[in-house]
């Protein structure tokens, strides 16, 4: 039996920022993001588009009524809970009306988690080969106004379903994770911001890459002339590429290195207009490279390197399967594009508003543009949802 990935889709807000706009605004060369973190836009979600709207609008994009039949967990990958106690798996578990006897969760360990979800959703169709599990992987990564990480936020969720007989990749028996206890990048439940150490998070994300890599070659014998493309986190894209560089084998033919420096370009494509979002942001490079790239063909193996602060990180390997192409889109780059741009005011307005609860717990919201769900209201301390 073959477990994976049979379906992905992506959700990202109706607002952007552009880099060059920020740029301006901060004093910075516009190819200082555009170069040197390799990013064009940022995502940025109105008060009305939490991370509940986002992995609910991902889902019911891939979901059908026999999907919903089927699946009897639901696992919320996050690090932007909106509660510490009620899972935000139960919220979309509702707004999508799965069958009741599901199991529905959070888990949280910085961007690593969503790989954790898979794991644990692989484990659960060994024993119910009949079950689907639905994964999620849903942020908005904000570090404040002006500061180091700015230009580095971002926003969006990725939706998998997994499944035995999978119709997008197939997921082989190769995960190997390292945990290093460091304060790379961190967020207290009193602060809204994570604190960052940024030029040590990218030197321990670097290093663990390479470590867990090498004792992964070790253990898998695994070499990179087997691999077609090599999926990184993607925090922003210039880091996943020293990543690859890092790994890169001299020995690799020129045609094996063309190849995966190709496919690399094409997984950071959605990347570079959204920012990081944390948890689905090595998923999303998955979802750019299965839509952008022109050779790949069922049989490829590909690679994935999961990094979350903190730190946990886990390399593993799929096989794309046949006629994965046919659960694909082709529009997606388009819609990124008819994005409402926003100025650099309006974004630290949207972007930065708070909610304003009264005494009793309640609070409305101005209307703004979302995707198929929204926070309508709060009342009584409890968020309202409705399709729109
Ligand atoms: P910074 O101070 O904005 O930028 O910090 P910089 O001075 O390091 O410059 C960035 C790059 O732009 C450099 O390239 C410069 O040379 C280049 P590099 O030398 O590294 O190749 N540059 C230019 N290029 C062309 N023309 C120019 C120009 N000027 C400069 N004129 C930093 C960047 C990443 C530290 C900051 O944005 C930050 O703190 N971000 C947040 C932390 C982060 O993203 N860390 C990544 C690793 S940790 C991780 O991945 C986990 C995470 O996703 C969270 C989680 O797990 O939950 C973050």
């Amino acid at each position: 039996m073959t477990i994976g990935i049979d379906k992905i889709s992506f959700s990202t807000s109706h607002y952007v920022l552009k880099m060059s706009d920020l740029a301006q605004a901060r004093g910075e060369d516009p190819k200082k993001f555009s170069q040197g973190l390799m990013l064009d836009a940022l995502s940025i979600t109105p008060i009305t588009e939490d991370i509940i709207t986002l992995a609910s609008s991902a889902a019911s994009e891939i979901l059908d009524d026999l999907d919903k039949q089927a699946i009897d967990m639901v696992i919320f990958a996050t690090e932007s809970s909106l509660d510490q106690s009620k899972a935000a798996a139960v919220y979309v578990h509702g707004l999508l009306g799965i069958q009741p006897f599901a199991r529905s969760i959070e888990m949280k360990e910085a961007c690593y988690s969503a790989t954790a979800a898979l794991n644990y959703a692989k484990l659960h169709i060994e024993k119910h080969p009949e079950s689907k599990v639905l994964v999620l992987a849903s942020d908005i990564a904000k570090y404040g106004i002006a500061s180091a990480g700015e230009s580095t936020q971002g926003a969006g969720a990725i939706a998998m379903l997994v499944s035995q007989n999978p119709r997008i990749l197939a997921l082989n028996d190769d995960n190997l994770a390292q945990t290093r206890d460091i304060m790379d990048f961190w967020r207290p439940n009193y602060s809204d911001t994570p604190y960052v150490n940024g030029m040590y998070s990218t030197k321990q994300y670097l290093d663990c890459l390479k470590t867990t890599w090498t004792e992964h070659q070790k253990r898998f014998n695994s070499t990179l002339s087997d691999y077609a493309a090599f999926c990184f986190h993607i925090p922003f894209p210039k880091l996943a590429q020293k990543g690859l560089q890092k790994i890169m084998d001299k020995q690799l033919s020129e045609n094996r290195k063309t190849l995966l420096i190709q496919n690399f370009q094409d997984s950071i494509a959605y990347s570079r207009q959204v920012g990081n979002i944390y948890t689905g942001s090595l998923y999303l490079g998955f979802l750019s490279l299965l839509e952008n790239s022109q050779n790949l063909k069922s049989g490829d193996k590909i690679g994935f390197f999961s990094y979350g602060s903190g730190a946990v990180c886990e390399i593993f390997s799929g096989q794309l399967v046949d006629g994965f192409q046919d659960q694909l889109k082709s529009s997606r780059l388009e819609q990124l594009s008819q994005r409402t741009p926003l100025s650099v005011k309006e974004y630290e307005e949207m972007f930065y508003e708070e909610t304003q609860l009264d005494q009793d717990g309640n609070a409305c919201f101005r209307q703004y543009q979302t995707g198929p769900f929204a926070l309508t209201a709060i009342t009584e301390h409890q968020r309202q949802y409705q399709k729109v």
